[in-house]
């Protein structure tokens, strides 16, 4: 009997082809599973990853309100095209402070897991005031608005307090600095010692350019960061190392 036709007998009995099918899809599962056990860790760590600064955390809170992540993914994947458009393809670790994570299901724009430092801020404010005055044919929406709309220091401390309770290791220093370093970062002339020092890389200056700190400011602070942690060319796989 030809193989063709002895998958036939399987293909012609659904007891069998249930069965069958049942038990590939158990033994997959269990080796997909089974090791998840063994690792202490599936998230590799990576130096450079750091909690988010103040000021980043609370425009990382704005990227989601505004439901940024309807068209633009953080995720790039490990193919060629991606790679070559976007930079080097995402690290889980670049995400493991991410409550909730960005990656996204669509790209109605491109992936934005790798933006900081590709433009300036002053082009990120034309484009967000007027996308349309950037790229002609570009749908997306006008969020001109957050210019106009001061953020506070109100509630920093307790939306750090928040991501520590799930997770992301905000020290007892970081929180009691919070307000401060918020404050620090969005302006070029303060003094930004301590909060360089609590958040390595972080990027101090007034992002919208006008007095203040508005939600440009603190959109334009996550923006700015996104991708720029890890540092790319001293970065070896654990597998190569
Ligand atoms: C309705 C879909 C949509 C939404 C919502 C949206 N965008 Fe976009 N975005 C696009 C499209 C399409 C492009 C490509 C054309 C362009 O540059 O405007 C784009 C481009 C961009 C770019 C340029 C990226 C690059 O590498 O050239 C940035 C930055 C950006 N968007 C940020 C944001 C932010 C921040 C938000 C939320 C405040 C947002 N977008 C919301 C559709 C959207």
């Amino acid at each position: 009997m030809a193989l063709i036709d002895k998958h036939k007998i399987i293909e012609t009995n659904a007891t069998i082809l249930f069965a069958l099918s049942f038990l590939v899809v158990t033994i997959g599962g269990i080796v997909e599973i089974v090791p998840l056990f063994y690792l202490q860790n599936t998230i590799e760590d990576v130096d450079g990853m750091r909690p988010y600064s103040p000021l980043e955390l609370e425009g990382r809170n704005i990227y989601v309100r505004e439901g940024c992540y309807l068209c633009h993914s953080q995720m790039i994947r490990p193919m060629r095209d991606e790679v070559e458009r976007y930079g080097h393809y995402s690290l889980a670790a670049e995400s493991q402070y991410d409550h909730p994570f960005q990656w996204g299901s669509k790209r109605t724009g491109p992936d934005l897991a790798r933006l900081g430092g590709r433009y300036s801020d002053a082009w990120h404010v034309d484009h967000l005031v007027d996308p349309q005055s950037v790229v002609p044919e570009s749908v997306m929406p006008k969020y001109g608005f957050l210019l106009d709309r001061p953020v506070s220091d109100r509630y920093i401390t307790d939306l750090l307090r928040t991501n520590r309770a799930v997770g992301v290791p905000y020290s007892d220093e970081m929180l009691e600095n919070a307000a401060a370093d918020f404050q620090a970062q969005a302006d070029a002339d303060s003094d930004s010692d301590g909060l360089l020092e609590r958040y390595p890389g972080a990027q101090v200056r007034n992002f919208d350019g006008q007095p203040g700190i508005s939600e440009m400011d603190a959109l334009l602070a996550y923006l700015q960061m996104l991708g720029t942690l890890v540092d790319f060319s001293t970065f070896e796989p654990v597998a190569s190392r």
